[in-house]
């Protein structure tokens, strides 16, 4: 399987509005989600989105890891990590709340960096896997942040422009001295 190169802040592809399948159980898509599969999962990513490998269409991957659970959330809002790996063909969201969560997020096009981004709390969303079999699930916590962020690329939207405060833009590697300056004031961050 090759692993395809992904594009990084800056590249014109991130910014464009992505093209629907218009079959979403073809061969051609088939090989694309298994190569960005491997893809995902050498550069240790949640999710990945088509156009960050230089394909313009609505096709979306996720998984969200287990050190990037949210701890303290009840069943319902945990993400199901004994679930396979979402493909996600042709998405599109319902936002079922207006409350927001602020969450750190980081991205693979966005190397390096790590920021705070409010996101809604509690989603429906809806799409195709690979045999064309529609999908619909309600989300909530990380599992709706990260069908968000990468909903959000086939829309040409990275995620520092969804920051309300970008002083809250960082290093990765920064980010501990950030979480230690606010420990004595603040309830740390989760991801932190
Ligand atoms: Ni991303």
């Amino acid at each position: 399987m090759p692993i395809l190169k992904i594009a990084r802040m800056g590249h014109p592809m991130l910014t464009r509005t992505a093209q629907p399948v218009p079959n979403p159980e073809g061969p051609r898509v088939k090989q694309l989600v298994r190569n960005m599969v491997e893809t995902m999962k050498d550069a240790d990513g949640a999710g990945l989105a088509a156009p960050q490998v230089h394909v313009s269409r609505r096709v979306v991957i996720f998984q969200a890891p287990p050190e990037r659970s949210l701890p303290g959330l009840g069943e319902e809002e945990a993400f199901d990590h004994s679930a396979p790996l979402t493909v996600l063909i042709n998405p599109e969201i319902d936002y079922l709340t207006e409350e927001m969560e602020e969450g750190w997020e980081g991205c693979l096009s966005v190397p390096g960096l790590t920021g705070l981004v409010p996101r809604c709390a509690h989603i429906r969303y809806r799409g195709y896997d690979t045999e064309g079999t529609p999908i619909e699930r309600e989300a909530r916590g990380f599992h709706a942040r990260v069908v968000q962020h990468e909903c959000d690329h086939l829309d040409g939207i990275l995620y520092p422009q969804r920051m309300t405060d970008l002083s809250k833009l960082m290093f990765t590697s920064e980010s501990r001295h950030w979480a230690e300056a606010l420990a004595q004031d603040l309830p740390l961050e989760e991801e932190l």
